[in-house]
């Protein structure tokens, strides 16, 4: 097969990227993907940036051993830890991170104004958010805080619906927000968890702040790398494998409300 036909990789430590598998199926429709949950490991947030690296590598030769023209690193922790990493070992397969296009995004709505990154903690202290906001717009002033709870909240299947979510996100979002004088311009959710509980933070947040996040940024970005000359004139519409390494059944249930549409079977894999 050449490589135009081969699917697309996508991997995160476990649900969380399957808000940028969704963005991607939008702009690529006819594109097939590989995603894969490395669900016995998360959360990857409280990790070391070594151990991280050493996960996405294995998550990403597992990808790669299967067939994949892209690789797409659809978790923001990985993507501090990892990306040149993982574009230096795969080289020249194009590889994909969520940080630059958040950031991106982020800065774009941001103007000169402030920008509130919520993140899981290896992200906010790796720092490369705040570096790529920066190389952006270096007027910008930028916050970034932690909120590792919403990651436990999402992967237990809380939707935001749920008491326990608007309990939590009030409380966390209260904390990240403490000592502002003025709410942030743009609040940046820079986990690829957290967009799953956007209505909920949007009503808590008001009007005066801007939700981004990364998935339709990240897929634009790989949809103009892979299909330079815009959409492919394919007639088929893509397929989707789903690989997790714990937690199948899970995966499978839990993981259709991150997706948007039933999920009909899921691999166990070990890495
Ligand atoms: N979804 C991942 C991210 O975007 C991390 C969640 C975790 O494993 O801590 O950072």
């Amino acid at each position: 097969m050449s490589d135009a036909g081969l699917p697309i990789g996508v991997f995160d430590s476990g649900m969380g990227g399957l808000t940028v598998l969704r963005a991607l199926q939008v702009v690529l429709p006819h594109e097939s993907f590989i995603y894969l949950g490395d669900s016995a490991r998360l959360p990857y947030g409280n990790k070391s940036a070594v151990t991280v690296q050493q996960y996405a590598l294995q998550a990403s030769a597992a990808l790669v051993d299967r067939g994949i023209k892209a690789l797409v690193v659809a978790c923001n922790t990985a993507s501090a830890a990892a990306l040149p990493l993982l574009a230096q070992r795969y080289a020249p397969l194009p590889v994909f991170g969520v940080i630059e296009p958040g950031a991106q995004a982020a800065a774009n709505a941001a103007g000169d104004g402030s920008v509130l990154v919520l993140a899981t903690e290896g992200t906010v202290m790796d720092g490369t958010y705040q570096r790529q906001l920066l190389a952006v717009n270096a007027g910008l002033t930028i916050y970034a805080r932690a909120c590792p709870l919403w990651v436990t909240l999402a992967e237990q299947g809380y939707a935001e619906d749920s008491q326990e979510a608007g309990t939590v996100a009030e409380a966390v979002l209260a904390h990240a927000l403490r000592g502002f004088q003025n709410r942030p311009m743009v609040v940046l959710l820079g986990c690829t968890h957290f967009p799953i509980f956007r209505d909920k933070l949007a009503a808590l947040l008001g009007d005066a702040a801007a939700i981004v996040d990364s998935a339709q940024t990240t897929a634009l970005q790989v949809a103009a790398a892979i299909q330079p000359t815009g959409a492919a004139k394919a007639d088929r519409v893509g397929s989707v494998m789903f690989l997790a390494t714990d937690g199948v059944e899970r995966f499978r249930r839990v993981g259709s409300y991150f997706l948007g549409e039933p999920i009909d079977a899921v691999e166990l894999v070990t890495l």
